[in-house]
């Protein structure tokens, strides 16, 4: 199966084709980067909009009982304290004693308890360093370059990530929300101050405390999901549409967490895109509902991928599940390093609209005169709505589909020798540039022709292009690498009997056609 050929190969000439044709770059390159940061270039943002558009067409436009939303990135701190993000959204940190790495102890590499486990190091100065300190603390290593051996493994079965050692700290949540304070506060000065009105300096966790009040008191937060804007705006949207429970409000946007490690370019990382959707259903009916948006997403993700073999589904175990969730199913996709996430799928239950009716102290209930009390069986029924919520990674999902349509293969260039063609198979509807729109030449009247074509394509609608930037082969590989499904040349027959050939990405087939048909037929193939 194409998807498993060389895995970490595959992940890297990915990176490197988004570089090179703009659809990825570092962010802030210029001054080194920023971990973890990216900027989406000029087919990027064009395949992340499609994705995102795509999404927003099957779960809004598609649906009478589904509206939108688009709340604040920063919402007021109490929204987060209800959700149970402030006390709870952690996850267990753990520093290794040797290499001093940071890591997740749920994603660190897994060790048979007790066994010895080999340590490579940086160099051998490291090993002999590291070897020095353990010797220092009574742990006796044998060393070999930079490897030291005769480690033994606790009972937590993991070791590090980044040197393989199994002599760790112990395990301490570590909150993921990311911190800013609003408004013309000083924060620096108000610790200043609270600090010198103390008579004894305060120490250990009387000092955090201390200093925690101070920080709390302007402390806002980014939202590291979208989920809470739809549950903060329940009543209003109830308000002011003509929606009835069940309905959902759906929302697309950005979300940031300060994530212990982010991992494989744009699949984990602070700041990221979301699509979700909270889905208001009556009590007794969400298990229903849970099979019938787990069903629609899945095959929302296959409907637009070549290798629909390639996503599955996932149901979480007990264990797995969040404090909220009665039950959860992930959309998975075959990365190159194996099934992960994509989107998550949750029954929710009543948990949101109970803890911020609790927390705000506004009534989040619904009112149905059609239904009848189970408990009274009189008419009418008063209840808090279950939430079934479709949650889907956009920058994920982003990566999942460039994955899905990276391909390789050996064609015979102008000499009749193979030569390599990168093509990116992405589906029409998340291509970034539906056509391109060559002049053979430079000259001739083709430029002209090929501009005048360009422009109707533009008055449909279509994105497309102009390009006459080098011979025409190697405009065609650029369009394959760019995802392009459509290439029209303007060729000296254009001239004469007023028709182009439009070249399919995906065979290299070309078909002549007149150009005064060339618009509806690419307007056709794409939809
Ligand atoms: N409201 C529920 C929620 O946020 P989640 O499983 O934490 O659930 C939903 O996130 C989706 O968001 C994930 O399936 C994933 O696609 C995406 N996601 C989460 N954290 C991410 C990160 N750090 N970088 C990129 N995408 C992320």
């Amino acid at each position: 199966m194409q998807q498993q050929e060389g895995t970490t190969d595959r992940m890297q000439k990915l990176v490197s084709l988004c570089k090179r044709r703009g659809f990825v770059f570092p962010s802030s390159e210029i001054y080194g980067g920023v971990r973890s940061g990216y900027d989406y270039g000029p087919l990027g943002v064009e395949l992340k909009r499609n994705l995102m558009s795509a999404w927003w067409r099957d779960m809004v436009h598609s649906r009478e009982n589904v509206v939108g939303l688009d709340a604040s990135i920063i919402m007021h701190p109490r929204v987060w304290e209800a959700s149970g993000h402030l006390a709870g959204f952690a996850d267990p940190l753990v520093d290794c004693l040797i290499c001093k790495e940071r890591f997740r102890a749920d994603k660190a590499p897994k060790l048979e308890p007790g066994l010895a486990a080999p340590v490579t190091l940086g160099d051998k100065e490291r090993a002999r360093v590291a070897q020095e300190a353990l010797a220092a603390k009574g742990i006796v290593v044998e060393r070999q370059g930079k490897t030291l051996t005769g480690l033994t493994g606790d009972e937590r079965g993991y070791c590090c990530p980044n040197c393989g050692s199994p002599l760790l700290s112990a395990e301490r949540p570590f909150n993921l929300m990311l911190r800013s304070s609003l408004g013309p506060v000083d924060q620096i000065a108000r610790i200043a101050q609270l600090l010198e009105a103390q008579e004894t300096m305060p120490r250990g966790a009387e000092l955090r405390a201390l200093l925690d009040g101070a920080i709390k008191e302007s402390a806002v937060y980014l939202r590291p999901e979208t989920a809470q804007g739809m549950f903060v705006q329940f009543l209003n949207v109830l308000q002011t549409t003509a929606q009835k429970v069940p309905f959902g409000i759906a929302q697309m946007g950005k979300s940031f967490r300060n994530e212990i490690t982010v991992e494989h370019f744009i699949f984990r990382s602070y700041e990221f895109e979301q699509m979700e959707m909270e889905f208001f259903c009556e009590p007794g009916t969400d298990d229903q509902w849970l099979t019938y948006w787990t069903e629609q997403r899945m095959s929302w993700w296959r409907r637009l991928a070549n290798h629909p073999e390639n996503f599955r589904l996932r149901a979480h175990e007990p264990a797995e599940l969040a404090h909220y969730a009665k039950a959860c199913y992930d959309v998975e996709f075959l990365y190159p390093w194996g099934w992960g996430e994509l989107e998550g799928v949750a029954n929710r239950t009543d948990y949101d609209l109970k803890k911020h009716s609790q927390v705000s102290g506004t009534n989040l209930t619904y009112f149905d005169q059609q239904a009848v009390d189970p408990e009274t069986g009189k008419q009418g029924r008063r209840f808090t709505p279950y939430v079934i919520e479709p949650a889907a990674g956009a920058t994920r999902g982003m990566l999942a589909f460039l994955l899905d349509a990276y391909h390789e293969e050996a064609v015979p260039d102008a000499k009749g020798e193979d030569a390599l063609r990168v093509v990116l198979k992405l589906h029409p509807t998340l291509a970034p540039i539906k056509a391109a729109v060559l002049p053979l030449v430079k000259k001739d009247g083709m430029p002209e022709k090929a501009r005048e074509l360009v422009h109707q394509l533009f008055d449909t609608g279509i994105n497309s292009t102009y390009d006459e930037q080098h011979a025409i082969g190697k405009r065609y590989r650029r369009h394959d690498e760019a995802g392009t499904p459509f290439c029209i040349t303007v060729d000296g027959q254009t001239l004469q009997d007023g028709t182009v050939t439009v070249r399919d990405r995906d065979t290299m087939q070309q078909e002549r056609v007149p150009s005064a048909e060339v618009v509806a037929l690419v307007g056709e193939r794409i939809r």
